[in-house]
């Protein structure tokens, strides 16, 4: 018998198509796919492959023209609106390339914001805030504003915001696009420790090679007829 847990991530024969009319693009085609609780998953391929589109569809931010995306075995592309916007606050975090963090907003202020808007009591949230800003490095810097951190410590700011609410699934884009070489791998490691031991499934866009080298799995885009990858 098969064990689902909650961070069961799975797409079955998913397709999307963006556009119309002459501008009609299929982009994800008949796509089977799925992800590990515990292991980190980048997402790789050329610019227009499908990443962010992918990350979209397993985030319940897209539905497809056809196909499951099932979350713990179930399937969330029938739900309605408002279901997915539930499974969304409940049960997935998402991080994107330049973090959109709040201007005017210290470090802890941006983590506890989220949970705010996903309409817990914030004052049970300050100890998991504060957790959340120490699990990335960043105790130190919790009443600093966005202005006053560097690229790379923006970057960890978004992933506690992210991990905060404890999310089943992480779903991450880019996370390393604007940010020093130097903080790239630093960060590349956090993604890590945000997964493992966890149960946690996590999947990752990324050209980045430290955040390939990071990755327990490697999915690529262009060669998927060849099916996935595991790390060996
Ligand atoms: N809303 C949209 N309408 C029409 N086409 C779209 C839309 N969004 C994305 N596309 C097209 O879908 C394809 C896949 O885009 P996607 O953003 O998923 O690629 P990607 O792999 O994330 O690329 P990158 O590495 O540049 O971020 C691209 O050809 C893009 O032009
Ligand atoms: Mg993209």
């Amino acid at each position: 018998m098969t064990v689902r847990t909650t961070a069961d991530l799975a797409l079955e024969s998913v397709t999307v198509v963006h556009g119309t009319g002459a501008a009609r693009t299929t982009v994800l085609d008949s796509l089977d796919l799925s992800f590990s609780p515990g292991r980190l998953t980048a997402l790789v391929g050329p610019s227009g492959s499908g990443k962010s589109t992918l990350l979209a569809v397993a985030g319940a931010l897209l539905r497809p023209a056809s196909g499951r995306v099932l979350l713990g075995g179930e399937d969330v592309v029938p739900l309605s609106d408002a279901r997915r916007a539930c499974v969304r606050r409940e049960r997935i975090g998402y991080m994107f390339q330049s973090g959109n963090l709040l201007p005017g907003l210290t470090a802890l202020d941006q983590v506890l914001a989220i949970g705010h808007l996903n309409g817990r009591r914030v004052s049970g949230l300050r100890d998991a805030a504060a957790a959340a800003l120490e699990s990335v490095g960043l105790a130190h810097r919790a009443g600093h504003r966005p202005e006053q951190l560097s690229g790379g410590e923006r970057q960890r700011v978004a992933l506690a915001r992210a991990l905060v609410l404890e999310p089943a699934v992480l779903l991450v884009d880019e996370p390393t696009a604007a940010v020093d070489r130097s903080q790239a791998a630093g960060l590349a490691a956090l993604l890590g420790d945000a997964v493992r031991g966890r149960g946690r499934t996590a999947v990752v866009a990324t050209h980045d090679p430290a955040v390939v080298e990071a990755a327990d799995e490697v999915v690529d885009m262009a060669a998927l007829a060849g099916g996935q990858r595991p790390r060996p």
